[in-house]
């Protein structure tokens, strides 16, 4: 991915579908920044210039939804995209969208986190100049490579559509794996603050939930830029107890084999004594080996019950 800086940046609340399927029609607004043309993106088949970025987010209500793609089943707070035309192919945006290969958007999952995110801060701090549907602010113009994460080789990418009206399967999707993370009040800010409604309606109404929910694979390969740990992840839970579990069995393991080892070397303790003892009455050739064989015996036997190895006087 090559460098992306803009000069100028105009943040303004955007008007856009939120359905793309048959009657069900929705509009909402989406927070947009325009992009200049000549910003592009590395490592892509064709030349892609860079359009406009904007985001999608829910309600911050229980679980963490917003954004428009899952990663292993995992959806995130909010999402960013940031959307590019064919300039290779197609004279602009308009004419590129419906096209296959016409556009190409990298996805970023934001999710919340302790700190602040100053990059994304360049944004979210200037929310509430344009609070109101159709409202714009200028805003100074900053790296947009800030808003990615910093791993920018593990991505996944598909051939897709348009998540708005009329979803044309025009896009080059590429999702970074890494997540971003923004401050639980910076994610506030984005939940709250703003209004699909125009400033003078009398009730106005919140902007929240516009992403389209995740839609079914149909036989697409998503291709991944990295060998990607499958399908299943072990939550914390899962990975304590298989650590638990893994320390009882090689702990319980050690107990039965220092058992085991205790077992033979008393057991050869008492089979060899027997044999030994009766030796001296045959012959006096045995007699003299006799100490070397007690020798022996004492170095193999448990060295707290010296006495058990010792031979009997009496015999
Ligand atoms: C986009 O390009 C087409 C074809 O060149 C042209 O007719 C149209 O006016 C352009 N639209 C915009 C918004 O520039
Ligand atoms: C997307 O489709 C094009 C042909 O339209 C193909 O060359 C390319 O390999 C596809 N990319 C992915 C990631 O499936």
């Amino acid at each position: 991915m090559g460098l992306v800086w803009i000069t100028v940046a105009v943040l303004l609340l955007f008007l856009k579908f939120v359905n793309c399927s048959g009657t069900a029609k929705e509009w909402t607004y989406a927070v947009q920044m325009t992009l200049p043309r000549w910003m592009g993106v590395a490592g892509l088949p064709l030349h892609y210039s860079a359009v406009q970025l904007h985001l999608h987010w829910g309600n911050g209500v229980g679980v963490a939804t917003g954004s428009e793609h899952t990663i292993n089943g995992l959806s995130s707070s909010a999402e960013l995209h940031i959307v590019h035309y064919n300039a290779e192919f197609y004279a602009n945006m308009t004419e590129a969208k419906t096209q296959e290969n016409g556009l190409a958007v990298l996805g970023v999952l934001i999710e919340a986190g302790e700190e602040t995110n100053q990059a994304y801060g360049r944004i979210l701090n200037y929310l509430d100049h344009i609070r109101y549907a159709g409202q714009q602010v200028a805003i100074p113009a900053f790296d947009v490579r800030l808003l990615l994460p910093n791993d920018l080789g593990q991505y996944f990418r598909y051939n897709g559509s348009l998540t708005t009206p009329p979803c044309h399967q025009s896009v080059l999707w590429t999702i970074f794996n890494e997540r971003v993370k923004i401050s639980h009040l910076q994610l506030m800010k984005l939940e709250t603050l703003l209004f699909s409604s125009k400033a003078e309606a009398a009730e106005p109404t919140a902007l929240q939930d516009n992403f389209r929910v995740t839609q079914p694979l149909n036989n697409r390969t998503v291709l991944s830029s990295f060998i990607h740990v499958s399908a299943k992840m072990y939550t914390t839970g899962e990975i304590i107890a298989i650590v638990i579990g893994s320390l009882c069995g090689c702990v319980g393991l050690a107990v039965i084999i220092r058992f085991i080892v205790k077992t033979i070397r008393s057991t050869s303790s008492w089979d060899v004594l027997p044999s030994i003892r009766p030796a001296p009455q045959h012959s006096t050739k045995d007699m003299a080996k006799e100490p070397k064989q007690d020798m022996a015996l004492k170095t193999t036997s448990d060295p707290t019950n010296p006495e058990e190895a010792t031979p009997q006087p009496e015999t």
